[in-house]
């Protein structure tokens, strides 16, 4: 990926509105960091990204850290989105924190742990997006913040070399908007979910934080989860 045209390669991730503030999708190549609380809807936001891939053909890896398998096809199945039937075509791979332990024959799983595997992972299957959900717990066995920077940057320059487009979920965490308040400066861009009560009822948006390569929507839209997932309404639009 080179230059900063118009006309660069784009990776929609079927969210329309969102898509619309990307400009298209995200940058191909790129990585890039989602991040916002509990149940703001990040996990949902990976499916529909990697369904979009199946839509496309395209194949995905998503690699779920915090959710067992069973529970990610659980929750899927809330939403219209058709990921189990998508798993079942092997248009995208699903593995969790068990299956990873069985690859790398450890107790824990942490970037470095991913960087040595994450080649045999994408290649079978020349993937071209790959989703961490999330990436939260990978740095914890980190002496540092420094260590795990450096480790998340190893493991990005891997992925990257395999021609992938990266969707890695972060989170909240105290007054930080992602868990190491790092990762918004080693992501290419950094998309954060809103989710604040007001009086009784839950407020979620959206909002590009930073994209690099492209002009972009920096507004903060309101969005809604419905059966059929996440929905982004225009700019002001009250529901
Ligand atoms: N049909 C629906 N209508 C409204 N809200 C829903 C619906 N289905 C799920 N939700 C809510 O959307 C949230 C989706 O969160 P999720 O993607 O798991 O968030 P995160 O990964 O950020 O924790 C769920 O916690 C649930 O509260
Ligand atoms: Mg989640």
């Amino acid at each position: 990926m080179e230059g900063q045209s118009p006309e660069e390669e784009r990776v929609p991730t079927g969210i329309t509105g969102f898509d619309e503030m990307a400009r298209g999708g995200f940058p191909e190549n790129s990585i890039n960091i989602l991040s916002g609380r509990a149940g703001s809807g990040k996990t949902l936001f990976s499916m529909h990204y990697v369904m979009e891939g199946a839509r496309r053909g395209e194949n995905s890896v998503y690699v779920s850290v915090d959710d067992d398998a069973e529970s990610v096809l659980r929750a899927s199945r809330q939403y219209d989105l058709g990921l189990e039937k998508a798993v079942d075509k092997g248009l995208v791979r699903l593995h969790d924190y068990e299956s990873l332990m069985e690859r790398t024959g450890q107790g824990l799983v942490d970037f470095d742990d991913l960087t040595r595997s994450v080649d045999q992972l994408l290649q079978p299957t020349e993937a071209e997006r790959i989703v961490i959900d999330s990436i939260a717990g990978l740095g914890i066995a980190e002496d540092s913040v420094n260590e795990m920077r450096r480790s998340m940057i190893r493991f990005i320059r891997r992925v990257r070399e395999n021609d992938v487009t990266g969707l890695f979920v972060s989170e909240a965490w105290e007054d930080r908007e992602t868990r190491y308040g790092v990762e918004e400066y080693i992501g290419d861009s950094m998309v954060v979910l809103g989710l604040e009560q007001m009086k009784n009822q839950l407020n979620r948006s959206i909002n590009i934080r930073k994209m690099r390569f492209t002009d972009h929507d920096s507004s903060f839209r309101p969005i809604e989860i419905t059966d059929n997932g996440l929905v982004v309404h225009n700019q002001g639009q009250v529901f």
